[in-house]
């Protein structure tokens, strides 16, 4: 992938590696980091290496009369941000829309003065939210220069924003299709929760989930489930699915996500891991019901608290989805006693960056 904006942007610190030497090299960091246990080969999964972002926000640089997006800079060339003229990461509806949609905002006083950040959510038709974050008041009378936006840009859905408060032109969620070996399944993504960021490794994601869980039986755990992501495909193979998640709006769309799937055997709850560890410890029936045997987490880059790791430590069967693997380290450190790795996967979500999505499938000895 070549971009104009590689070696002035914050965010593709790679940007000078041929896209299999950073698979090559997050591979070895990946063995080295977790040689102290006893892993299987590593399993690389990779996707296409440009226009594989589904989400991006970008900050607005206002110069003149000339509007901007703008990323962070590069480490070494210091603070704040600095220009862009094209991101060649973000999925290709919203590299398209970008230029067209910023020089309609540039053209309009009312849209452009004090706009401060630009978010893109994109689903796999195509149809985009973007939200116009800004530093000043804001009221419904901007409904009138958003309607302008809308009649250019059909496949929009817009989404106005200042410090506390929230204008919905005309909805705030998509409708993502996934293809998980071969079956489409839909989901509800509501702005400003936690979806996958790349599409294409997401579904790959699923998959490896899927295939390392043919083995499992009974009943399914899950914590940090977000929207249902892994859970409404996992649901297929388990009794029932009892998934948790602090997001009050993400288990809105994940029960939204259960009942358009059709599956009826998984129960939501909005709580934190740590709140739904407590209740099995208070040996409350909402948990004992379930036979404790498969857990699923994809927790957040902090890994597991002390209290979810040790709920999560009671099951035979883990499935360790991590954005970390620093904290997923520190977690096999408990994990792996008395277990085994059975498989064990990098999924590069994140080309062009140092970040590597990883997965670990842990059985009882
Ligand atoms: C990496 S995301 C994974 C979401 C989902 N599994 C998916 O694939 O889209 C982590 C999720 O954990 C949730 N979360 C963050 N802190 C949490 C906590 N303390 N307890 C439960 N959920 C939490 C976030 O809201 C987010 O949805």
């Amino acid at each position: 992938m070549n971009c104009s904006s590689f070696g002035k942007c914050g965010s593709c610190v790679l940007w000078q590696m041929p896209y299999e030497e950073q698979l090559k090299m997050k591979s070895g960091q990946l063995i080295e980091l977790f040689s102290e246990f006893d892993m299987p080969g590593l399993e690389v999964v990779h996707g296409s290496d440009e226009h594989f972002r589904a989400r991006a926000e970008f900050r607005v640089w206002h110069e003149g009369d000339k509007s901007y997006y703008a990323m962070r800079k590069r480490k070494e060339d210091g603070r704040g941000v600095i220009p862009i003229e094209e991101c060649k990461i973000v999925d290709k509806a919203i590299y398209e829309v970008m230029t067209p949609l910023l020089n309609e905002i540039e053209k309009n006083d009312n849209l452009r003065f004090k706009l401060y950040e630009i978010d893109f959510l994109s689903n796999s038709k195509g149809e985009l939210i973007v939200t116009l974050i800004y530093h000043r008041k804001v009221d419904e009378t901007i409904a009138e220069d958003i309607q302008k936006l809308k009649d250019k840009f059909k496949n929009i859905d817009f989404i106005v924003r200042k410090k506390g408060r929230k204008y919905v032109f005309d909805k705030n969620y998509l409708i993502e299709e996934l293809n998980i070996n071969s079956k489409i399944y839909k989901y509800k993504i509501i702005e400003n929760t936690f979806s996958q960021p790349n599409r294409q490794m997401n579904q790959k994601m699923i998959e490896w989930a899927m295939r390392n869980s043919e083995d499992l039986r009974g009943d399914l755990v899950e914590l940090y489930c977000g929207n249902g992501n892994f859970t409404i495909p996992l649901s297929e193979r388990f009794n029932r699915v009892i998934a948790t998640e602090i997001s009050k709006e993400s288990i809105e769309a994940a029960t939204y996500n259960a009942e358009i799937n059709e599956r009826g055997n998984i129960t939501f709850l909005a709580m934190s891991a740590a709140e739904f560890s407590k209740l099995y410890k208070d040996k409350s029936p909402l948990i004992t019901k379930y036979d404790l045997k498969n857990v699923l987490i994809d927790p957040p880059r902090a890994g597991l608290d002390d209290k979810s790791r040790e709920f999560v430590n009671e099951f035979d069967n883990i499935i360790y989805i991590s954005c970390n693997p620093e904290t997923l380290k520190r977690d096999l450190q408990t994990l792996s006693k008395g277990r085994e790795i059975k498989a064990f996967a990098f999924f590069d979500q994140f080309p062009y960056t140092n970040h590597a999505e990883c997965g670990v499938i842990l059985q009882k000895r």
